[in-house]
């Protein structure tokens, strides 16, 4: 996709998207070159600029799209991305192979590039591969934007976040049969040729050898054996600091022995979009330069129910030495994390950030649009949410400090339990993982159980993986 500056005087032989608000007050000088068509079609309102509204209007010369922004003072940049992303993707699918995009109308705004190039960069992504392209199939022609304010920087960084992203949801779609430990590290070996990345790759044996207990029992019951992978990114000079993120990357969750019941398994390919993020993550980084020192690990296992499987009562030892009882061979996450936090750990980085598709508790506590936000330091929090609000990745913090909770956790036999009672979940399961953070590293845990798919197509997101939490991170380290 190219975006380019042009002046109002362009021939509208393609497509024009058109932001507007809802009091439509804010539109342009088009409607002159328009002959005041969209004067007309307010005042018959045919279309309101209320949030969602859409309307597509076919003129003599190419189409034009006109999106609605809702009220003014509701509108915020992640309405203007999702409304941006809504009328390329029609735009794209009806044929259109360039747009103009003018977005001088809305300048009160900061970041408009920015979102420009972070919504041409997503709102062609559909998970379509497997699909026959027959003659219904509509292809997405958009290959060119023309835009009316300068800012050719803040669009190319927009694009990199969005290619980031995609590159994330292009492999959290795909099914457990395309995408084992293993294939997760072949991508990771071909991210880091391509990027000059360092690479890492843990199999079975050095898993072992290294004392990885926990992530070699979730992974024991399928014949695709788990993987630890670990990407490194170094700038060019002095590291300005040192991050690492883990996410967990369970290539299928079929809950093990402790098996799913009916339609719970479905979805659950999902279940390693962590660690899907992190390699969009790396490549974000790699692509924008950044000036940190960044690790990425994915701590990869298929949990299957097996005559090897791991078991119910069994006791296992993770790689800090901590011992644990199992209770529930479905919560496995908290498992392949806590060797990988450890690994993590032992690099001494100033931030740990994990990524996980952990508990359902926290897609029933905050629903399918807010991530799980565990932190164990306030500036660390401030930082992230900040980071959040300028993606439009929505985080909601959540408590880390309930010592009833942290008494549940005791085992009678092992020093942890690995699953608790019902009620509060999502904040066992972070505490659980709090066990396995290093002294003085400040850490964040992201559940992003509620958010990791989307089964209809809104804004910028598609049908399936969302990848969401990749723009936050790269947007936290941009900004450190
Ligand atoms: N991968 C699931 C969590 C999940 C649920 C992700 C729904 C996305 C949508 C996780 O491994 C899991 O099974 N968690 C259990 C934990 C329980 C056994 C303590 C859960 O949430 O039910
Ligand atoms: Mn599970
Ligand atoms: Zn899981």
């Amino acid at each position: 996709m190219r975006i380019s500056l042009c002046g109002n005087d362009t021939l509208y032989d393609s497509a024009l998207v058109l932001l507007t608000e809802e009091d439509c007050a804010n539109l342009p000088a088009f409607d002159d070159e328009m002959r005041g068509v969209i004067a007309t079609l307010i005042a018959r309102k045919d279309f309101t600029g209320k949030k969602d509204s859409f309307l597509r209007v076919p003129m003599t010369e190419g189409t034009m799209y006109l999106s609605g922004l809702g009220k003014k003072d509701k509108c915020t940049l992640k309405t203007i991305r999702d409304s941006l992303a809504s009328g390329l993707r029609t735009a794209g699918k009806n044929r259109a192979k360039s747009a103009y995009v003018p977005l001088a109308h809305l300048k009160e705004h900061d970041g408009l590039c920015f979102a420009l190039g972070e919504a041409s960069g997503l709102c062609g992504y559909a998970f379509d591969s497997y699909k026959t392209k027959d003659e219904d199939y509509e292809p997405f022609a958009l290959d060119e934007i023309f835009t009316d304010i300068n800012g050719d920087e803040d669009i190319s960084a927009g694009m990199k976040f969005a290619g980031a992203q995609v590159f994330s949801r292009g492999i959290a779609n795909e099914p457990g049969c395309a995408v084992c430990p293993a294939t997760m590290a072949e991508k990771a070996e071909s991210l880091a040729r391509e990027y000059g990345l360092e690479c890492d790759i843990w199999d079975e044996k050095r898993l072992a050898s290294e004392r990885m207990g926990a992530l070699l029992a979730v992974g024991s019951g399928s014949k695709n054996p788990p993987r630890l992978i670990h990407l490194t990114y170094k700038p060019k000079g002095t590291p300005s600091k040192k991050i690492a993120f883990v996410g967990k990357g369970i290539t299928f969750d079929s809950g093990g022995l402790n098996i799913k019941p009916d339609n719970f398994m479905l979805t659950m390919k999902g279940d390693k979009t962590g660690a899907c993020n992190v390699l969009g993550i790396m490549k974000g980084v790699a692509e924008l330069g950044v000036t940190a020192e960044v690790h990425g690990f994915m701590t990869c296992a298929e949990n299957m129910p097996s005559g090897s499987s791991y078991r119910p009562d069994d006791i296992i030892r993770a790689r800090n030495g901590k011992t644990i009882e199992i209770t529930n061979t479905d919560a496995e996450g908290r498992l392949v994390l806590a060797d990988a936090l450890c690994v993590a750990s032992e690099l001494k980085p100033d931030v740990i950030i994990d990524m996980a598709t952990l508990t359902g508790a926290c897609a029933v506590a905050l629903g399918k649009t807010r991530a799980g936000l565990f932190v164990n330091d306030d500036d660390l929090a401030g930082k992230l949410l900040t980071a959040s609000e300028n993606a439009g990745e929505p985080l909601w913090r959540m408590p880390l400090d309930d010592d009833e909770i942290s008494e549940s956790m005791k085992s009678p036999f092992a020093d942890l339990l690995n699953s608790g009672p019902r009620y509060g979940g999502a904040i066992y399961a972070a505490l659980f993982l709090k066990e396995f953070i290093g002294e003085n590293i400040s850490w964040a845990h992201l559940d992003i159980a509620g958010v990791d798919f989307r089964d209809k197509v809104k804004g910028i997101y598609c049908k399936g993986a969302t990848a969401f939490g990749v723009r936050t991170c790269l947007e936290f380290i941009m900004r450190l």
